[in-house]
């Protein structure tokens, strides 16, 4: 029987997916399971690899029963998963040696600002394309080194291994450690121009090169998978930002996407040398597929926009479902002159400041829930315009449309919001599961499941388009108030 399907697992930061697409790159089944998020102290954020694990397996065997099929329908299966957040785990026994430190985690904001006078932040962002902050892989892996007892000895001696999501996955489902090119450039670790492990930084950064993954392309067979995928390549693996990169097929240089789920991030694929950033924009490896050169992009990474809308059903308990903030902000016309600042885990791009944290600003008597529900709404889009305005600089055209995808695009008020404010319309991906369904597509094109790019190009649809319509001079207005509401994050810094 020849396969008819390609399975996609995203590992997300608050769950994990199982998708499985036809040949046409539809849906045919989708599983879904959430993890805890566990949150030691403020700015902690960990996650239990092993119960990530436990879901992935379960997600897969849903989808599959799902999609009334098994294992032998899939011709390949393909991984994309939050980036940056870090696992170690013992060679011998496959078990974490800890919890996975998140990418959300502040707690290396010491452990940078020694690096900063150690070595300079220069000597980072030119080889990495990355800012020395606590977004990134490699300070977290520093961080457990030396904290859990012992670990670095068992590190040099090759014992226990390092990985972020995809490695532990590709690990657990075949026992080969490797990474892809899009979650290497993410650990501060990995050359640019080279796309090798880098000697002089595993030394700054204090990593034993023993227990890192072999860094391959983001489209090639790394291994068959035994268990719940028991004899399915394992055929892709890209950070799920760079997947869904693929996934909205931005192949040529200019094309750009941004993806709303936890956080926001905008990608623009810039072709094949990477191109730095002056503007606060991350330099990163958009995707490799075996045998080609690879292809570079710059990032405008926003830490917070959905998960402000989770914090204020779950912490505040003003919505009981996340779809509900969009009935709640449309109970008011405007804001009210409230906007809030989500710098939960510092500030991202283009600020780049791991000391910020949230306001909310210009409250009054008058404001509701209703206006804290759209204040809510339009942080995400205010923060887009910063990153829009980033990427014009750093890249001298400005851009002139934007394709979205991601939960947060089925809400209508947002999306009329983000055209309004960067004042170019926004178009929503037939597909919004376009992480999954870039790391199928990858997955199949080195399978021969699917023939070339053009071929998924060609299966690109939008359904919906949001043309701006505000006024210049309220735009502008609105900006400025944005703007001042940033700079008390900043402020509060003692
Ligand atoms: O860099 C973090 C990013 O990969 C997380 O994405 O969709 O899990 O919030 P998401």
């Amino acid at each position: 029987m020849t396969p008819q399907y390609v399975a996609a697992i995203d590992q997300g930061t608050t769950s994990s997916r199982c998708i499985v697409f036809d040949r046409a790159g539809e849906i045919v089944a989708v599983a879904q399971r959430e993890h805890r998020q566990i949150f030691p102290r403020p700015g902690w954020v960990e996650h239990d690899a092993e119960e990530i694990w436990e879901n992935v397996q379960q997600v897969v065997q849903e989808a599959l029963r799902s999609a009334g099929t098994d294992t032998a329908g899939l011709a390949a299966v393909g991984i994309t998963n939050q980036r940056e957040t870090t696992v170690v785990w013992d060679r011998a026994t496959g078990r974490p040696v800890a919890n996975a430190l998140v990418w959300q985690d502040t707690r290396t904001g010491p452990l940078l600002r020694e690096l900063e006078t150690a070595y300079g932040e220069e000597l980072f962002r030119t080889r990495t394309g990355l800012p020395l902050a606590t977004y990134f892989a490699g300070p977290k892996l520093r961080w457990l080194l030396d904290e859990v007892d012992g670990l670095r000895e068992r590190a040099e001696r090759g014992e226990v291994l390092f990985g972020t999501m995809d490695s532990w996955l590709i690990w657990k489902l075949t026992g080969e450690h490797v990474t892809d090119v899009t979650n290497a450039s993410r650990t501060m670790l990995m050359d640019l121009a080279t796309l090798a492990w880098a000697p002089e930084l595993l030394d700054a950064m204090g990593v034993p090169a023993a227990m890192l993954p072999e860094i391959r392309s983001s489209a090639e067979v790394y291994g068959t998978a035994t268990g719940v995928l028991a004899g399915v390549p394992v055929a892709s693996a890209l950070g799920d930002q760079q997947a869904a990169l693929f996934g909205q097929t931005c192949f040529q240089p200019g094309e750009a996407k941004c993806t709303y789920g936890t956080g926001s991030f905008l990608l623009l694929n810039t072709g094949a040398s990477p191109v730095p950033s002056t503007h606060g924009l991350l330099t990163t490896v958009a995707y490799r597929i075996k045998g080609q050169p690879p292809a570079y992009a710059l990032e405008g990474a926003i830490a917070v926009t959905g998960s402000l809308v989770q914090w204020l059903r779950d912490n505040l308990g003003l919505i009981s479902t996340a779809a509900e903030v969009e009935e709640l902000a449309r109970t008011v016309d405007d804001n009210g002159g409230c906007y809030v600042v989500p710098a939960f885990s510092g500030l991202f791009a283009p600020h780049w400041r791991s000391d910020a944290r949230g306001v909310i600003a210009g409250l009054t008597g008058y404001i509701t829930k209703g206006h804290l529900a759209r204040a809510v709404l339009e942080a995400s889009a205010w923060q887009t315009r910063e990153v829009v305005d980033a990427m014009n600089a750093d890249s001298d055209v400005a851009l002139r449309r934007l394709r979205v995808d991601g939960g947060m695009t089925a809400n209508g008020l947002l999306m009329q919001f983000l055209a309004d404010v960067l004042d170019v319309p926004v178009v929503r991906s037939r597909i919004t599961e376009t992480t999954c369904l870039g790391a199928a597509y990858a997955a199949g094109l080195a399978v021969g499941f699917w023939p070339d790019l053009a071929t998924l190009r060609a299966q690109w649809r939008s359904d919906a388009q949001w043309e701006p319509t505000m006024a210049p001079e309220l735009r502008e207005q609105e900006l400025r108030q944005w703007h001042k509401a940033v700079q008390r994050t900043l402020d509060w810094v003692d």
